[in-house]
């Protein structure tokens, strides 16, 4: 009913609207006040985190995005190597766990049965299984070592939006967790990084303040029959998030692809006035990350491209090569998908909405996969 949806013509644009609270409700607890993390919930004792010494992250869809950027994050402040993987590939490869493998599950039903399956095969090999889900009480986090609840409250609208970013949150708050309790090199900027991840939801609030030109350009795309994305680093599944949130919602087709992989094959696919969205690394610290995907852009400009790009606010040296700029505050770069992303789910709502799309029911999907 419009009740239900809070005055939204849509549940998604409900769930997008409420996604600043969402990160703040994830949050909410777990930072005491020093600035340390309290994850006490996480009933893994901290002895057992100080022996992991491998981390899997097995989770499908749009779960799936957001553990290929907890990859990022965990590599580079706990130093674990750090794999993520498909749930529905996962338990047919044989993969390789024992006793100090740690795997994270993550899930927003809590339902999905591959993913369901893979934890299962993996606490059978001794791992330790520590779930990530929004649905309390739900089978997979009751079938695991311990679970760590992202706050996002219901999410009713197929297309996963605010789950995604408390996924984000949470593999963020685990990954600095397992920094913190380990005692890495990186002891000063996880400090820095707690502090900014408590503004971000103010930043995602900014960016939601900010999307009429997104809309309104995502409306002139309506007749389009194809739209990719290009990203690096965490930007790379934040384009692989874009596309499936087109896919699902405007039935076009979308590819994600990382931006050095362009000339090993899909530039071949640019022609004149083709769609190409383009996530753009902060310009500060990481600048090499920055300036290769600006080359990128003038690559793919060059033969044709309309270039929509979305780059931090200030970023002057991409401006010139935009011809749509799409802004987001500076955040530090890991946690970027979680304003960067913000866009694209409005992007592709607008675009099912021009085309005459049911946004909250794309057709052949279901909220929660519970067969293989
Ligand atoms: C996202 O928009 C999807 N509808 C889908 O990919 C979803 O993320 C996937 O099915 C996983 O669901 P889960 O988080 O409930 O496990």
């Amino acid at each position: 009913s419009a009740a239900e949806k809070g005055g939204y013509d849509y549940f998604m644009l409900k769930e997008i609207a409420e996604q600043p609270k969402a990160v703040a409700d994830t949050l909410l607890g777990r930072i005491d006040e020093a600035g340390s993390l309290t994850l006490d919930e996480v009933r893994i004792p901290a002895s057992v985190l100080r022996e992991v010494d491998k981390v899997v992250i097995v989770a499908c869809g749009t779960a799936y995005h957001a553990g290929m950027i907890a990859k990022y994050a965990i590599e580079h402040w706990t130093r674990i190597p750090c794999e993520t993987e498909l749930a529905s590939e996962f338990r047919y490869r044989d993969p390789i766990m024992d006793p100090r493998t740690l795997v994270i599950a993550i899930s927003q039903s809590g339902e999905t049965m591959d993913t369901l399956m893979a934890l299962r095969h993996a606490r059978e090999q001794g791992a330790k299984v520590l779930a990530i889900c929004n649905t309390n009480g739900s089978t997979i986090p009751r079938e695991s070592d311990a679970v760590l609840y992202t706050h996002a409250g219901p999410e009713v609208a197929v297309a996963s939006t605010k789950a995604f970013l408390t996924q984000l949150v949470a593999c963020y708050l685990v990954a600095l967790y397992l920094g913190q309790v380990r005692g890495t090199k990186w002891g000063d900027e996880i400090q820095s990084v707690i502090r900014e991840l408590s503004e971000i939801g103010t930043q995602v609030e900014q960016v939601l303040e900010t999307m009429e030109p997104v809309r309104e350009l995502a409306r002139t795309l309506a007749d389009k029959n194809t739209v990719l994305f290009l990203g690096r680093h965490v930007g790379y599944p934040v384009a692989l998030e874009g596309a499936l949130k087109l896919k699902e919602l405007a039935y076009m087709h979308a590819e994600g692809f990382a931006a050095g992989e362009l000339k090993h094959g899909p530039i071949a696919l640019i022609e004149e006035d083709l769609p190409v969205v383009v996530v753009v690394p902060s310009p500060r610290g990481r600048s090499v990350l920055h300036d290769k995907i600006v080359s990128n852009i003038q690559e793919i400009r060059a033969r044709g491209a309309r270039t929509i790009v979305i780059a931090e606010r200030g970023d002057t040296t991409v401006a010139p090569y935009a011809d749509h700029l799409i802004e987001i505050p500076a955040t530090p770069t890991l946690l970027q998908p979680l304003v960067a992303t913000v866009p694209l789910q409005v992007f592709a709502c607008e675009l099912a909405t021009a085309r005459g799309n049911e946004v909250d029911q794309p057709r052949n999907l279901a909220k929660s996969v519970t067969v293989e």
